[in-house]
């Protein structure tokens, strides 16, 4: 279904983040007839451009970052002429009469952020005194949210004094992946597993996010982030929620961020010793992050691995692991929901195996596996094996699982929509701050360097040590 046309302005049109992403997967809602015809797309940077330039930078974007099927030279071309560019001084006036000019009467507006957020606060002034923040047009700003609490608390009031809330959609990519929101489908529109989605019935979750990339050509930003700023106040936190949550009293943005809100607020406090924290080390070829980022004094993380607690009703008694890195053995992210053991066992044999787990696979080859145990075929008694019922998309979906919109074009599509739901409130961000903050100061002040780890492998002993120590293990994650 088509959404209503619209005139997006890119700020920092010319950038990364815009030809990786947001660029080629507008193209790809054009192609795929979401895009209305006459939607504009404007993008707006300080280069001296024109359309004809800019067209030619999106045109490359496109061929450059999708592959050969998702596109073709006549949809291209239709896309193009929908694109127009112009040259704005984002601290100064130059260039917002001109943006003023192609943004259109009656169409819903959207301006993307895609630039620095030390530039945010001068684009929602500017945008407010050209009269483009009126009631329907909405901003959509980019991580990072704030480097802690308080830069998030005043990156907020610098947006509220421009921007009502609801005019404002703080990006997490991960909501928007297809697996992510299936999670919420699966939980809730399923008799079967809300009513053991508990501490009494579920020992605990293991949340897993691997990459095999390094920080390379990004150690300027990674260096001051880290894996804790970088993926766990966002990404993981996200995660976390949408599995520990309440179910809202309906679908609805604020119902559902009220809850995840919640489990933000009920998680219980962490030290520095009470989680791993790794950086990769030089391998063959390979070189360590301290060469990556070129400071080799560096005591940034890029892999943590931790044991998280929500302290409330529903989970108090089972914790839930999460670890994320670069440079693992694969990349791979998934959670699994690891069931407790029967109370009592039958069959006469140890109850070995994992038992019942629910794994919900991100990326790649999304899908859902339920383990059960079964009864081995043949004639040699009960023995038992476990099998899994498998809902590989691909496979359960056919054809229809291939044509799933990536998180961004999904993101902004919801933007023009004007459904927030899949975007993080500003009281979401500032209480995830609010809990990592501690934690970071202490990793800061405890004066201890993270511990090395090799390239290709999944970080440092000592997080399987984190979980034997409790008596499990991390699932084994297969590409
Ligand atoms: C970004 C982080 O937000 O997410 C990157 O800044 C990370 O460091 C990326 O690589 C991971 O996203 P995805 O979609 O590739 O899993």
């Amino acid at each position: 279904i088509p959404v209503d046309v619209f005139d997006l302005v890119i700020f920092g049109g010319t950038g990364d983040l815009a030809r990786r992403k947001i660029l080629p997967g507008l193209y790809r809602r054009f192609r795929a007839g979401q895009m209305p015809r006459d939607a504009r797309i404007i993008g707006a940077a300080r280069s001296e451009l024109d359309d004809a330039g800019y067209r030619a930078l999106v045109a490359e974007a496109v061929r450059e970052h999708l592959e050969p099927e998702k596109r073709d030279e006549e949809s291209l071309a239709a896309f193009l002429e929908t694109v127009h560019y112009v040259t704005v001084d984002a601290r100064g006036d130059a260039g917002w009469k001109e943006l003023c000019a192609l943004i259109r009467e009656g169409t819903v507006h959207a301006f993307y952020f895609s630039v620095a957020p030390s530039l945010f606060g001068d684009l929602a002034e500017r945008l407010r005194a050209h009269r483009l923040a009126d009631g329907k047009a909405r901003i959509v700003v980019e991580k990072p949210f704030g480097h802690d609490l308080e830069s998030a608390r005043e990156l907020n009031r610098t947006l509220a004094r421009h921007f009502d809330e609801s005019q404002i959609y703080r990006i997490d990519h991960y909501l928007g992946k297809e697996t992510v929101q299936n999670l919420m489908a699966v939980r809730f529109s399923n008799i079967l597993f809300e009513p053991l989605w508990n501490a009494q019935y579920v020992d605990h979750i293991q949340i897993t996010v691997a990459e095999t990339v390094g920080v390379a050509g990004r150690g300027e930003y990674y260096d001051k982030a880290g894996a804790l700023r970088d993926m766990v106040q966002n990404h993981m936190m996200q995660l976390l929620c949408l599995i520990a949550m309440e179910p809202p009293y309906r679908f609805d943005p604020d119902a559902v961020r009220d809850e995840k809100l919640k489990v933000i607020r009920a998680l219980k406090p962490l030290t520095a010793r009470d989680i791993v924290r790794g950086q990769y080390d030089a391998g063959p070829g390979i070189p360590s992050y301290r060469e990556d980022v070129g400071n080799p004094d560096s005591f940034t993380e890029t892999f943590v691995a931790m044991k998280v607690e929500v302290s409330n009703w529903r989970w108090e008694g089972t914790p839930f692991y999460i670890r994320t890195g670069k440079r693992l053995k694969a990349r791979a992210s998934e959670i699994a929901v690891v069931f407790r053991e029967p109370p009592h066992a039958i069959f006469g044999q140890p109850r070995d195996g994992q038992g019942n787990v629910l794994v919900i696979r991100l990326q790649p080859n999304e899908g859902i596996n339920l383990w059960v145990r079964i009864k081995e075929p043949g004639p040699g008694g009960m023995r038992l094996v476990e099998v899994p019922l498998d809902m590989s998309f691909a496979e359960a979906l056919g054809p229809a699982a291939a044509e799933v919109p990536e998180a961004y074009e999904r993101l902004i599509m919801d933007v023009i929509r004007g459904n927030q739901t899949l975007f993080m409130r500003g009281d979401e961000v500032e209480a995830a701050w609010a809990w990592i903050d501690p934690l970071i100061a202490d990793c800061e002040s405890c004066g201890e360097p993270p511990i090395l780890y090799e390239p290709g492998s999944w970080g440092p002993e000592e997080s399987a040590m984190l979980m034997h120590r409790e008596g499990r293990r991390w699932r084994e994650i297969r590409e």
